[in-house]
């Protein structure tokens, strides 16, 4: 036996996180999920998640934001791990080891991206080569933002956001997440604007002609005016110093600020990466933001960073 023989085999996948350029909710469907159209966008803040054959199921976290990410059978990426193996009818457990530097509960599909990892991963790992197609109807069936994070770069999100269209999409943008301290809980940001809108009249949701124009024309400057996000009112109520944070970035120079998803991380777009990394320091300095990370998209979706070892 060589020491290779000793190394389980193992496949790294790293998947980045997400904004939503644009994100229009619809009333309450009938299953209690949200209608939407939205802008998804995927951004160079990325996990690492690691699958390794092993004598029993497991999963663990490490990483820069690895604080509150649940280590137990609820955990996405264990999940997404434990369908596969039902699916491709596979009987060796493995364990999940995630490296994280997505925010968590922070409105940036953390948790998403960890499990469409998973699949590539553990679809790798073992050998099943599913087509394409299925792993996006696994991924949907682990949560509506998982589809997304397998292909990431600019595409469009219907239904619950499960559903893509690919956008004609040019540029390539500056980012500066500003982070919050605590999470916010999704079900909870979406019952918070249905409460807001009340008996309102809310109309079908549907792509904005301004996103369609600046994401044609990789504008910069019209893509920051187009930013909007229907659950930020939702969030901003549920998290008042959100309102703030965003008054700061605008304040500090950038073109333009949303909440990202159901938050609490807040999104700003800046000119180049100078004018980030500008922004990024004015916003640590001011007080009015917790941590900021800087980042760039469109970025490529979950993708193997190591091919299995010998063993
Ligand atoms: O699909 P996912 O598990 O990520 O969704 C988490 C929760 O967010 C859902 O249980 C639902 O409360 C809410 N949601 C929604 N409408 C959507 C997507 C998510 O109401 N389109």
């Amino acid at each position: 036996m060589t020491s290779a023989d000793l190394v389980p085999p193992q496949v790294t996948v790293r998947v980045p996180g997400k904004v939503n350029l644009e994100l229009m909710v619809g009333p309450p469907r009938e299953d209690g999920y949200h209608p939407l159209s939205t802008i998804f966008h995927a951004v160079s803040l990325f996990d690492e998640v690691t699958v390794a054959t092993a004598d029993e199921w497991g999963v663990g976290v490490s990483g820069p934001q690895s604080l509150g990410v649940p280590v137990d059978e609820s955990n996405l990426a264990l999940r997404a791990a434990r369908l596969l193996a039902e699916v491709g009818h596979v009987a060796e457990p493995v364990h999940v080891s995630i490296r994280k530097d997505i925010p968590v509960a922070g409105g940036m599909a953390g948790g998403s991206a960890d499990a469409a990892a998973a699949l590539v991963a553990c679809d790798r790992l073992w050998s099943l080569g599913l087509p394409r197609t299925e792993l996006e109807h696994l991924a949907a069936e682990l949560g509506s933002d998982v589809p997304f994070l397998l292909s990431g770069g600019t595409a469009m999100g219907s239904g619950r956001g499960e559903v893509l269209a690919p956008v004609l999409a040019r540029g390539s943008y500056h980012w500066v997440f500003a982070l919050s301290e605590g999470g916010l809980s999704t079900p909870a940001v979406y019952a918070e604007c249905d409460r807001l809108r009340g008996d309102r009249p809310v109309p079908p949701p549907s792509p904005s002609p301004e996103m369609m124009t600046a994401l044609r024309s990789g504008d910069a400057r019209a893509l920051g005016e187009a930013l909007s996000n229907d659950l930020q009112a939702a969030a901003i109520s549920l998290m008042p110093a959100l309102g703030e944070v965003l008054d700061a970035g605008l304040e500090f120079g950038a073109l333009g600020g949303v909440v990202s998803g159901s938050g609490p991380t807040v999104a700003f777009l800046a000119e180049d990466n100078e004018a980030a990394i500008d922004l990024a320091v004015s916003l640590t300095a001011s007080g009015a933001v917790q941590d900021v990370r800087r980042a760039t998209g469109p970025a490529h979706g979950a993708h193997e960073i190591s091919a299995p070892r010998p063993g």
